[in-house]
């Protein structure tokens, strides 16, 4: 299953995912991260800047979870635009290493199968982020979205794009569609890592954990992988039927094993 950790805040989970993604670097100078966009990230991101100073990054190579179709690629809330100014320039990564599936209208008949062969060709990814849609999404796997798919494009949920539109001008202007990692490809990551924060997320969470393994709650499909990490504040755990269970098993984790 599942390992649960439950911290007081963001910011803590950001210290602790952080601190994992620097053990993988110095370990593995090329390794292959998966990053997600979105606010639950951030803290990791903040963190992650604060540690780089004394690891090269210069090999670490990163691919994104998903892009607006349609998108004006210049638009500051396109993640390739996100990636840049939250992942790729603060931390100083070699742009030419970080991906983005590709959202132009003009190729996305391929964009998928392109990005699948790129992540295959770089090795796989290691460790993979993922923060959790209030709909139960994982990248932007809707509700309903196979275990099995590969990257691909999607329609938006009008919940996710309301839960958007905060990043926008007015929910009219949250593109419809997207490209997506698909469920099958998040599951071939070597770690899974994923967060989530406040109250809003506690449904979601405690679906995707400890619900059935369903289509109809896409996070669920990390009950299918060997290596995950959950890491929630406490009102994001506020739904879990096993929460003491976590904290004691947090509590009594052998140092030396690590995320
Ligand atoms: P959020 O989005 O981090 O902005 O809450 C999470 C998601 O939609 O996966």
């Amino acid at each position: 299953m599942a390992e649960v950790v439950i911290v007081p805040d963001a910011a803590r989970a950001g210290v602790l995912v952080a601190e994992e993604i620097v053990r993988l670097i110095t370990r593995r100078p090329d390794a292959v991260l998966g990053v997600a966009t979105g606010s639950t990230p951030l803290p990791v991101y903040e963190a992650l800047r604060e540690r780089v100073g004394g690891v090269d990054v210069s090999l670490l190579r990163a691919f994104a979870l998903d892009e607006y179709v349609g998108i004006d690629p210049d638009h500051p809330e396109s993640y390739r635009n996100v990636i840049r100014r939250e992942v790729v320039e603060p931390l100083g990564l070699d742009p030419e290493r970080v991906r983005v599936p590709a959202g132009a209208l003009m190729g996305i008949e391929t964009a998928g199968e392109e990005y699948e062969e790129a992540i295959a060709s770089a090795g796989g990814i290691d460790l993979q982020i993922l923060g959790i849609g209030t709909d139960g999404h994982i990248g932007f796997n809707e509700p309903g979205s196979s275990f099995a798919s590969r990257t691909r494009v999607k329609t938006l949920t009008q919940q996710t794009r309301e839960d958007n539109a905060r990043f926008f001008e007015s929910v009219d202007d949250v593109p419809e569609h997207c490209i997506t990692q698909g469920l099958g490809t998040i599951l071939a990551a070597r770690h899974l890592v994923l967060l989530a924060f406040g109250a809003g997320k506690a449904e979601a969470v405690a679906g995707a954990i400890e619900g059935p393994v369903t289509a109809s709650v896409p996070g669920s499909a990390i009950q299918l992988h060997s290596h995950v990490t959950v890491v929630v504040d406490e009102a994001a755990a506020s739904a879990l039927r096993f929460g003491d269970y976590y904290r004691y098993a947090w509590s009594h984790k052998p140092a030396w094993q690590g995320l």
